[in-house]
């Protein structure tokens, strides 16, 4: 969820009619397992952050995996309550992995052995290292980090490959991707949002016509935020399913995804004859190679370029910001230094002062008559507490 959310939106997105809320608050009496909103509107620990679409969606494509030894691996965990909940929708689970660049997550302590959580920036490479230490593949994949566009396309493009082959990869709170803070925008071409619609192209690689892997499809994504994308785990893309803030990638075997060869069955052609010698053909797509819709990326060069200065100079308007801050935070710091250190020379100027005042004061003492006369009874006293001294020693 993202950080902004309102505890009023939270309060208006758990709203349910008097009907539907005294349902939802109690768990199946028939002992059939509790949906994940059921869990969600009775859970009393750590603090979760959900919206309520989600639950029943993910009640519908989790069902599943509820009672496998599914690996779980969610990008942002914040208090750790969604951890908390997942472990006890998933009762077989094997692992169920947080991570969260707040070091504070570090302190964060379960009940569950199942939960582990990893501190660090989710792109990181010592972070990733770290993750799959946990578990070498995860059947669910939960982005619910950042939020921000490039964060979420690196994240798919470290994590996706260790989706297991029926797994799904899920990117929460994509309503962010409209929003110039997140680095999007509604007609963004390089927003998360475009990221994962192109994604649909991918899937139909093989009718593109053009001798192109699926990867041309994400060239601009990939040289925008410096990553790779591997045909091999294009490939196998089985579906990409949006909702509202919400896109699910399904990965399944690579031949599960392709067209296949086509059934025509009946004996019956009223309308179109001659249909049945097409039976066990499969799609061939004309070559669209001249084709100038099938030339340069669908949003176009001119409006990539564009989104490209828009987001550099937001970079640096960015960056400017940060310096000028830096600036004014080192000049207050240097301020105080230079104050510090004028109270310092003036306290040393006092001291020096009484220090002078001292030694003329000794001066003057031992210039007097007094200390003059007093001399040979200072050598005695000297001589004594040698003897003294030597008496003693054994
Ligand atoms: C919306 S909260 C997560 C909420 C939690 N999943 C839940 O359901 O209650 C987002 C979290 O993502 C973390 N985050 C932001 N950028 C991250 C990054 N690059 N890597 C890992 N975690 C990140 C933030 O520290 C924050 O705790």
């Amino acid at each position: 969820m993202p950080v902004e959310r309102q505890p009023e939106a939270m309060n208006k997105s758990g709203e349910t009619s008097a009907s539907e809320g005294s349902e939802l608050d109690e768990e199946p009496a028939d002992g059939r397992a509790p949906s994940l909103r059921q869990l969600y509107d009775t859970h009393d620990g750590k603090v979760s952050d959900k919206w309520p679409a989600y639950l029943a969606e993910y009640d519908r494509i989790f069902a599943q995996h509820r009672d496998r030894p599914v690996r779980i691996l969610e990008i942002g965990v914040q208090n750790g309550g969604s951890l908390e909940i997942l472990a006890r929708y998933f009762p077989q689970a094997a692992m169920i992995v947080g991570c969260d660049i707040d070091p504070t997550c570090g302190t964060l302590r379960f009940d569950d052995d199942r939960i582990a959580v990893v501190v660090g920036d989710v792109n990181d490479d010592e972070t990733e290292r770290r993750i799959v230490g946990l578990a070498e593949q995860f059947d669910i994949v939960i982005d619910d980090g950042s939020h921000r566009s490039a964060d979420i396309i690196r994240a798919f493009a470290r994590y996706f490959p260790y989706v297991a082959q029926t797994g799904m990869y899920i990117v929460e709170d994509l309503h962010c991707s409209y929003w110039r803070d997140y680095e999007g925008g509604l007609y963004d071409p390089l927003s998360s949002l475009s990221f994962f619609k192109r994604l649909v192209d991918v899937i139909n690689n093989e009718h593109w016509g053009l001798d192109l892997p699926g990867s041309q499809a994400l060239a601009v994504f990939a040289e925008a935020h410096n990553v790779t994308f591997d045909d091999a785990q294009l490939a196998s893309i089985h579906a990409v399913r949006f909702l509202n803030s919400l896109c699910i990638v399904a990965k399944r075997p690579t031949q599960e995804n392709r067209l296949g060869a086509r059934l025509v069955e009946g004996s019956v052609s009223a309308v179109a004859a001659n249909m049945t010698p097409l039976k066990g053909t499969t799609s061939k797509a004309a070559d669209q190679t001249g084709n100038p819709w099938s030339l340069g990326s669908i949003a176009g060069d001119e409006e990539i370029q564009t989104g490209r200065e828009l987001r550099q100079k937001a970079r640096i308007d960015a960056l400017a910001r940060d310096l000028v801050e830096a600036h004014s935070a080192k000049a207050t710091e240097v301020e105080a230094l230079r104050a510090e250190l004028s109270a310092a020379w003036a306290t040393r100027a006092g001291l020096e002062g009484k220090l002078a005042g001292r030694e003329m004061e000794i001066r003057g003492l031992k210039d007097s008559t007094s200390w003059r006369m007093t001399a040979p009874l200072r050598v005695l006293s000297r001589c004594a507490r040698r003897l003294l001294g030597n008496i003693r020693r054994p």
